[in-house]
């Protein structure tokens, strides 16, 4: 594995680009402002009427609408949801310049055929490996975030130097830039939503704390010790790999976690966790958040309407007005 950093990293090719934003999100104001920052000619592209285009202006940043940020643009970085991506590039493919850039910070709507790009354009990603706010106020320490990137299409030889250069406009190249391919960070992402981080974690602390409950454990104790605790060992692994995690708590912690941890992950769920990797590659995901767009996202409403509601959230929202 090659990890580029700041000094190995030509910056001449984006230094004399515009580059287009699309959408002022979570990445979106992240890396406007980063590249901003680092001497970028940068555009923020909206809708017409969004309530972002205020924002965007008060940070400093030039705002234009969609079609017209496109339009003057040489690098158009998609920055809107993933699961609008496909109607988004149809609608502005025909603003795009000949051999202009497109880029990604995911790898799904390549990977799963949202976005078809015309055959004149370089197609790369750059995706910071965490989310926007982080990226943003890494870089105002002075730090990085980790990215991987990759390039798709590079009808005019210049999508590998555009990519790392943007890599390192938006401050992932001061923690380094990994090669990866479109297809690999998208499964390799989607697997973790589903199996793990974003996932699997939250089920299992709502399972304990379920349990810890039902086993006559107030709410309050059982939050404390199934939930409150997470950012703890988060910062221990962060800080010191997972090795040093279990050397830095007790012994009576560390021979639970031997004990318990593999009773609770066991093969049963890895043979689960390789189904989930099974269905994204199949492209079973990618088609569920397209309906689910579609549809006008009812599971997405339902399930945080009935999360708002829980035993576990009340106690959240008790512990968190504690004084
Ligand atoms: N969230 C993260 O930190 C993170 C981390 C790594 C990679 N990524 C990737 O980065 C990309 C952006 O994700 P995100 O989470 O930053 O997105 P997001 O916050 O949901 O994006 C919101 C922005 O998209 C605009 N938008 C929404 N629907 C639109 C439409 N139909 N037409 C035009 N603009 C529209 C919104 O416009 P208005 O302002 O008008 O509402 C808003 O500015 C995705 O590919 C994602 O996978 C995200």
């Amino acid at each position: 594995m090659e990890m580029l950093r700041d000094a190995q990293i030509d910056p001449a090719p984006l230094a004399d680009k515009r580059v287009a934003i699309l959408g002022y999100g979570n990445q979106g104001r992240a890396q406007a402002l980063n590249l901003k920052d680092s001497g970028i000619n940068v555009v923020v592209g909206l809708r017409g009427g969004s309530g972002s285009t205020v924002e965007a202006a008060a940070a400093g940043l030039t705002t234009d609408l969609i079609e017209d940020a496109v339009r003057s643009a040489d690098v158009v970085m998609m920055l809107a949801p993933d699961e609008i991506h496909g109607a988004l590039y149809r609608e502005m493919e025909q603003h795009l310049r000949k051999g202009a850039a497109l880029g990604f910070s995911h790898g799904l709507s390549i990977r799963f055929g949202l976005v078809k790009p015309r055959a004149d354009l370089d197609v790369f990603m750059l995706a910071p490996k965490g989310p926007g706010t982080a990226l943003r106020s890494l870089y105002q320490q002075g730090k990085g975030m980790i990215g991987l990137w990759a390039v798709e299409h590079d009808p005019t030889d210049n999508a590998r130097g555009i990519a790392l250069a943007y890599g390192r406009a938006v401050g992932c190249a001061r923690a380094g830039l990994i090669a990866s391919s479109f297809a690999e960070e998208a499964e390799a992402d989607l697997f973790n939503e589903q199996a793990v981080v974003w996932g699997g974690v939250p089920e299992l602390l709502i399972a304990g704390f379920d349990t810890l409950v039902a086993g006559g454990v107030s709410p309050e104790v059982a939050y404390l010790e199934c939930v409150g605790e997470l950012h703890l060992i988060a910062e221990l692994i962060d800080a010191r790999g997972i090795a040093g995690m279990k050397e830095a708590i007790s012994n009576t912690a560390e021979l639970g976690s031997l004990l318990g941890g593999n009773r609770i992950i066991n093969t049963d769920v890895r043979r689960r966790m390789a189904e989930v990797l099974a269905e994204v590659r199949a492209g079973r995901f990618a088609d569920e958040l397209r309906e689910e767009e579609q549809s006008g996202y009812p599971r997405l409403e339902q399930a945080r309407s009935e999360a708002r509601e829980t035993l576990l959230t009340q106690t959240f929202r008790k512990l968190d007005e504690t004084p």
